[in-house]
């Protein structure tokens, strides 16, 4: 990384509170969800043992609000304490996590945030004052999304997700991605940033809810085009486990991290309800080179 970004990052993380530092606590095992705080786990592995990161963090949308918040469908409100922050908290907390998936993640690796309009933009600015290259921000427009009860505003519908090469602006190359199975996935069209695909179907959530749970088309999709079989996938937010979820049917290894022991029991049980055959994200489109890609990882 650029000297000038290095000392960016240097002078960044003397502002970080001793609350959001690193702790040692132990050994990075493939294919496996660790119920703990993401700092204090990332901080005890080695740089570069990651390929790729797919993460969903906090929106810093609860903030002190009760009851009415933000629907992201018609049973859950974001009203999570783990969503709560005070004052320059959660850009502090952004700015620490980020920074040790950047360690984690291999040089030019993927790295892939969520967010919404409460938290992309400040993401984004700290993405960029770290001087890391952005590749694409997709949008995930949500067809079926929940009507706005206060009728003051347009109703809410869409998620953003930031595309980065863990590298800085100038040096960021050969990053992974899978054009040709993504176009044939999209009917041999390229396929645009700009994905409606609906909220996270009921038999996705059978066994619990998670007020944030994306759906499995969508994370599907991200792991085939942006990952490779056998390439091992962090997800340092883990919620119901919807990525390490897609990464087994797609035959890369995981990792996950939540804090939260009533959403690790959801992922664990949804992954141990997952095989590698039944691939949601093939399922709207025709048997493709993407499909056969995948029959062969299930053979190993
Ligand atoms: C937006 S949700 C992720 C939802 C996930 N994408 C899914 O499909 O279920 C963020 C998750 O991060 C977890 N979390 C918040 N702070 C954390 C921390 N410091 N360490 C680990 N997990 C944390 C929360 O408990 C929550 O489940």
């Amino acid at each position: 990384m650029a000297r000038d970004v290095r000392e960016n990052q240097c002078l960044q993380s003397r502002t970080i509170s001793a609350s959001v530092r690193p702790q040692t606590i132990g050994k990075l095992v493939k294919n496996r969800l660790y119920c703990a705080d993401a700092l204090a786990t990332m901080g005890s592995w080695p740089d570069g043992c990651i390929d790729a990161c797919i993460t969903d963090p906090p929106y810093n949308i609860a903030k002190n609000k009760r009851g009415l918040a933000w629907a992201f469908s018609s049973h859950v409100t974001m009203a999570s304490s783990w969503d709560r922050f005070v004052g320059d908290d959660y850009a502090e907390f952004t700015l620490a996590w980020l920074k040790e998936v950047c360690r984690l993640t291999k040089p030019n690796g993927n790295i892939f945030i969520f967010g919404s309009y409460h938290n992309i933009y400040l993401i984004g600015a700290i993405v960029q004052s770290l001087g890391l290259r952005i590749i694409n921000s997709i949008i995930w427009a949500k067809p079926n999304a929940q009507p706005n009860i206060t009728c003051r505003m347009f109703t809410e519908s869409t998620e953003q997700v930031i595309w980065l090469c863990n590298n800085d602006e100038r040096r960021a190359r050969k990053w992974t991605f899978n054009y040709a199975e993504v176009k044939e996935l999209n009917s041999g069209k390229q396929m645009r940033n700009f994905w409606q695909i609906p909220l996270t179907p009921k038999n996705e959530r059978k066994f619990g809810k998670h007020p944030s749970q994306k759906p499995l088309l969508l994370m599907e999709r991200i792991v085939l085009a942006a990952t490779n079989i056998k390439d091992t996938v962090l997800d340092c937010f883990a919620g119901s486990g919807s990525t390490l979820v897609a990464c087994k049917k797609l035959g890369r290894s995981f990792v996950g991290i939540e804090r939260d022991e009533k959403y690790c029991q959801i992922a664990r049980a949804r992954l141990k309800d997952t095989g590698k055959a039944n691939i949601t994200a093939f399922s709207q489109a025709p048997r493709s080179r993407a499909a056969i890609v995948q029959d062969g990882a299930s053979r190993r």
